[in-house]
């Protein structure tokens, strides 16, 4: 199998044995505590899961502008993003060697990690604003990723964690939430080799459901991981307990059995397009892909990135040999209706703008919103069923 990133090993950061992690969660009762941003949690989780192998913690200032700027830590570590708990007051921690981190997102604020921290640096403006820029292409605030990063804090608390739960996803989603050490043990079980990945935010449509067929077909790959975001995302993004039914749906119907898990994992959409494209590379390779899926605006929102941004930065800027996984590269995808069937654009270079089935996710919103049902070239009828019902009942909210 696949080796992790920056490791033979996989080392997750959970604390798995439960009298072990009852007794910390205990000890933790007694420490100094923070409640964390909904994108700390996110970074406990992922760090928890093994996802972010081979970090131990949280980074520091040092490392973290260097990841920035570089992709790689102070160390050499090839790293795309800052992995952060930064807040607003870290003046009732001050001092303290171990910390409790409160989880935001859950009531009553239970532990969710056992930090040890190494140092409580200020990140400066210039700071802020290089991370920015680096890792979002613009310090736009009105980018819903932009705005998040900038709004938690300047107070970097870093330092390694134990992590002792995994917030509210293991409740929430108990049939689709895994961790990464979960996905490396049933890919072995299945006795898959090749595994390629397919990021989702979105509820599948037929042209990320033939993006699946295709890439599987072409690698010759022996199954399709379907890894969705269960973490929070922006107004206007559907639901994931939503986005889970419908992926369920279209495939029981639509694949054979035993070629897709279904998956998910807890952290919260970054929108920084072509940086999270990598860094969902990198913990694909974490739980035991060889292969990701990188299409059109990957992790991107509204027009600050080009298409295929989150493609040309695997060619341009990651360093060769970072990672072991290779990006299966997708043109852009929709149904031909010269051929009466989905296909991406670069196969069929004779076809004009009006050949294709196209809708935009506003507009797809709006059609539902109305009650109109979707073109069945553009989504399976089962899939549009769902969303229908949950725009008509709930509104779309
Ligand atoms: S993402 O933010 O998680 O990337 P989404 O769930 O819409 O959003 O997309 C999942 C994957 O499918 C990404 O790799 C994206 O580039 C790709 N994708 C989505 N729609 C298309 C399309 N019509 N053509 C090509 N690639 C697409």
């Amino acid at each position: 199998m696949i080796k992790p990133h920056g490791s033979d090993k996989l080392n997750p950061l959970y604390v798995q044995d439960t009298a072990t992690r009852k007794a910390l969660l205990k000890e933790a009762q007694g420490l100094p505590s923070i409640v964390i941003s909904s994108a700390a949690a996110g970074n406990a989780v992922m760090l928890g899961c093994g996802y972010f192998n081979p970090l131990t913690g949280f980074m520091n200032v040092a490392d973290s502008i260097s990841v920035a700027e570089n992709m790689k830590t102070k160390k050499g570590l090839f790293w795309p993003v800052p992995i952060l708990n930064v807040v607003n007051d870290a003046s009732k921690i001050k001092g303290a060697k171990q910390i409790a981190l409160k989880d935001p997102n859950v009531e009553g604020n239970p532990i969710i990690a056992i930090q040890t921290v190494e140092a409580i640096e200020e990140f400066t403006d210039a700071q802020m604003k290089l991370m920015t820029n680096k890792i979002f292409r613009t310090e736009d605030p009105q980018h819903p990723g932009v705005a998040a990063f900038n709004s938690v804090g300047r107070f970097c608390i870093s330092g390694p964690i134990q992590v002792l739960s995994f917030s509210y996803f293991e409740t929430e989603f108990p049939e689709t939430f895994r961790t990464a050490y979960q996905i490396r043990d049933e890919i072995q079980k299945n006795g898959w080799n090749k595994v390629v990945a397919f990021q989702t935010r979105n509820p599948m449509h037929r042209a990320h459901e033939e993006l699946c067929r295709m890439a599987k077909e072409d690698l010759k790959a022996d199954g399709i991981l379907i890894h969705m975001l269960l973490g929070q995302l922006k107004k206007g993004d559907i639901p994931a307990d939503v986005r889970d039914a419908c992926i369920r749906k279209m495939v029981e119907v639509y694949f054979p059995p035993k070629t897709v898990m279904i998956t998910g994992y807890g952290f919260d959409m970054l929108y920084a397009g072509p940086r999270e494209a990598v860094l969902h590379a990198v913990f694909r390779q974490n739980c035991g892909c060889t292969h990701l899926i990188v299409g059109r605006d990957h992790a991107g929102v509204g027009s600050y990135y080009g298409g295929f941004d989150a493609q040309t930065i695997f060619e341009n800027e990651v360093p060769k040999g970072s990672l072991e996984l290779q990006i299966y590269n997708a043109d852009h995808t929709a149904w031909s209706k010269k051929l009466n069937k989905v296909i991406m654009m670069r196969d069929a270079p004779d076809h004009t703008k009006e050949d294709w089935v196209m809708l935009s996710g506003t507009k797809v919103r709006e059609m539902l919103f109305n009650g109109e049902s979707l073109p069945e070239e553009f989504s399976r009828p089962e899939v549009a069923k769902i969303l229908m019902k949950f725009y008509q009942e709930e509104g779309g909210k």
